[in-house]
């Protein structure tokens, strides 16, 4: 079955060779694209869809979201509005109503944020544990999340639960605990933060998921300027994400690395919080991912539209930059090659939006321009 999208106002394919192509069209096959140009050169096929004009997309790559959880912490939000600082103990009250709840309570949730994701045009999405913090509650949370994504983190190391002492927690979390999540796990992540987990605390978890099979990927840098970057360099892990608070040394080591820095604006916009040096990394050099970091605690936004307008807003990232760490970017720190741009042989995942170009999503902010999302070839 092969359909053909024409009419394409600007394909914007995040593809080197490729490029940008006005009055573009490209023709699926089953799940993959077949082929990408200019409309007038466009092959014979099954059916043909005229997109008006429209601006097309690869689908956005969302590699940083926790979505397994239950309840909510509007009323953190509103102290945090009032001048309360935002700070990593707040993420306990979402692990007490997370245990409380049943499969099915967190089933749905999940399945209403990846509903939401998929209607704000993320076509991929990495999904953490991370509010069980028991053997059960953390197996339960990974497998509910390999429900809906193959991109699933282990992140026990979230902080240590209530009514635990730091020791045991780490014992557990290297030891029984990751043994019963890295079956439906890809990734090993940590939060390696000021009241959270120190540098070597980090380093011990992400070398046990390694050995037992695990990518590593790291929350580093996000409240303070710690070694979190530096770690993530040091063991090659796919991403360091937030990087708030980055010294001249960690972009250096970003731009020198395989480690994409993973920047999450709705964060900052929901805790008020300076924005990360989105330029000093682009302009060293270093590959940057744009994610929502969608959770109940610091930033409860699934919009990739919005996280790409903060970057051009308040990041100073260009439109172009901005779209592309929010496709391909994602798709680097998920180490992941068939998906993040539209060319031959990749998966046909693509935004269609309601504008001619992508600069709207930026010039257009809170206005839903995303018409249509397509993955794997299918509408939807
Ligand atoms: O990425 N930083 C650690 N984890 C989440 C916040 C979790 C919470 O506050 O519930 C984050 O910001
Ligand atoms: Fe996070």
């Amino acid at each position: 079955m092969t359909t053909l999208l024409t009419g394409i106002g600007l394909l914007a394919s995040q593809n080197d060779e490729l490029g940008e192509l006005a009055d573009a069209a490209m023709v699926i096959e089953d799940d993959l694209i077949a082929w990408v140009g200019p409309r007038s050169q466009a092959p014979a096929a099954d059916e043909s869809i005229d997109l008006g004009g429209r601006c097309v997309l690869p689908g956005f790559v969302d590699s940083h979201a926790h979505l397994v959880f239950a309840g909510d912490r509007a009323a953190e939000f509103a102290a945090r509005m009032s001048g309360q600082q935002y700070s990593a103990g707040g993420i306990r009250s979402t692990v007490a109503a997370t245990r409380a709840a049943g499969d099915d309570e967190l089933r749905a949730n999940l399945a209403r944020l990846a509903a939401e994701l998929r209607a704000a045009g993320v076509t991929t999405f990495e999904c953490k544990s991370g509010y069980g913090l028991d053997v059960a509650t953390e197996q339960r949370s990974v497998r509910l999340a390999a429900e809906q994504t193959s991109e699933v983190s282990f992140l026990g190391a979230h902080v240590v639960p209530a009514g635990m002492d730091r020791d045991s927690y780490l014992d557990l979390v290297c030891g029984e605990m990751l043994q019963a999540c890295a079956p439906s796990a890809k990734w090993i992540d940590a939060f390696c933060e000021q009241g959270a987990f120190d540098v070597d605390e980090s380093r011990r978890v992400l070398t046990a998921g390694i050995a037992a099979g695990l990518l590593p990927r790291l929350h580093a840098n996000q409240l303070t300027a710690g070694g979190g970057v530096q770690l993530a360099v040091e063991l090659d892990a796919a991403s360091a994400d937030h990087c708030t608070h980055l010294s001249a040394a960690d972009i250096a080591a970003l731009a020198d690395s395989n480690t994409v820095a993973t920047l999450l604006p709705l964060v900052e916009f929901s805790t008020r919080s300076p924005y990360p040096d989105a330029r000093s990394l682009l302009d060293a050099g270093a590959v940057v991912a744009l994610a929502t970091d969608c959770n109940p605690g610091s930033g409860f936004s699934t919009s990739m539209p919005l996280a790409i307008a903060l970057a051009v807003r308040e990041m100073r990232m260009t439109p172009a930059e901005a779209v592309r760490a929010a496709t391909t970017g994602g798709a680097r720190a998920l180490r992941r090659a068939d998906i993040g741009e539209l060319a031959v042989g990749k998966r046909a995942d693509l935004v269609v939006l309601d504008a001619p170009g992508y600069i709207h999503l930026a010039y257009r902010p809170g206005v839903p321009l995303i018409h249509q999302v397509w993955i794997s070839g299918k509408p939807g």
